[in-house]
């Protein structure tokens, strides 16, 4: 397990997390063969909350990023439960981040699963076959889920690089999200759990090689490592 813990206060973990990723861009992109955009895939929840209003003010040209979700719930955009619409309100909408860039899941379709494989193609067309994404942020449930792949999940994790599911334990029930080998497989995986009261979790994913949480499997199977941010109550 290849796993960098950063302990900061919260709004110091934002500026962490927007200084990377203007790197990460900034060094992707300066490679003059480099045919595809830089691929980016975030969470809704509090880790959005906290972050976007900050990423909004980066210094990145967002027409050579390509914008996905690592999970979305089935309700409209304009829901204020939907993870697209707080990333519209708190970044994509005050950065200006042009339409072309943004791959919102349409998680409220009426045949999800189609959505769903839809969305696993827009993937590979600008992540490859299978596909591997450049960033991808991660919150964690205080039962140790990333995007909604659940403990136990009846999702299956390995077979499609987008899926779903009706049975989330958090609501709303019924939900699109990257599988836990799509997250695993991305450049640079930063996984961010605040408070103490994911405390608890992360010590098990960290310490425990049997803990079998999404969040300890990602840790685990991270092609390239992990960066753990955390405030002062923390793992
Ligand atoms: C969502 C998020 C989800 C989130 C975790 C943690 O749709 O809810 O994308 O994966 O990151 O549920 O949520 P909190 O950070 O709000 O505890």
């Amino acid at each position: 397990m290849d796993v960098e813990v950063v302990v900061r206060p919260p709004d110091e973990l934002a500026r962490w997390f927007v200084a990377d990723l203007e790197r990460e861009i900034r060094a992707a992109l300066s490679d003059p063969g480099r045919k595809r955009p830089f691929t980016l895939a975030v969470p809704g929840g509090s880790v959005a909350e906290a972050f976007f209003p900050l990423l909004a003010t980066a210094a990145i040209d967002w027409s050579r990023v390509a914008v996905f979700w690592v999970d979305e719930r089935a309700v409209p955009p304009a829901s204020p439960e939907s993870n697209y619409g707080l990333a519209e309100r708190l970044w994509l909408g005050p950065a200006s981040v042009p339409a072309s860039s943004v791959h919102r899941m349409e998680a409220e379709a009426a045949d999800i699963g189609r959505a769903a494989e839809d969305y696993a193609a827009e993937l590979e067309e600008a992540a490859g076959s299978p596909p591997v994404l450049d960033y991808v942020l991660l919150g964690v449930g205080t039962d140790g889920h990333v995007a909604s792949v659940f403990p136990g999940a009846r999702v299956d994790p390995s077979s499609e690089s987008a899926t779903w599911t009706d049975h989330a334990p958090k609501p709303p029930s019924r939900r699109m999200t990257l599988s836990l080998r799509t997250l695993s497989r991305a450049r640079r995986v930063v996984v961010a759990a605040f408070d103490a009261s994911k405390r608890t979790v992360m010590r098990a994913a960290l310490e425990d090689p049997a803990a079998e949480t999404p969040v300890a499997q990602v840790l685990r199977m991270a092609a390239n490592g992990v960066v753990l941010l955390v405030d002062e109550a923390g793992p």
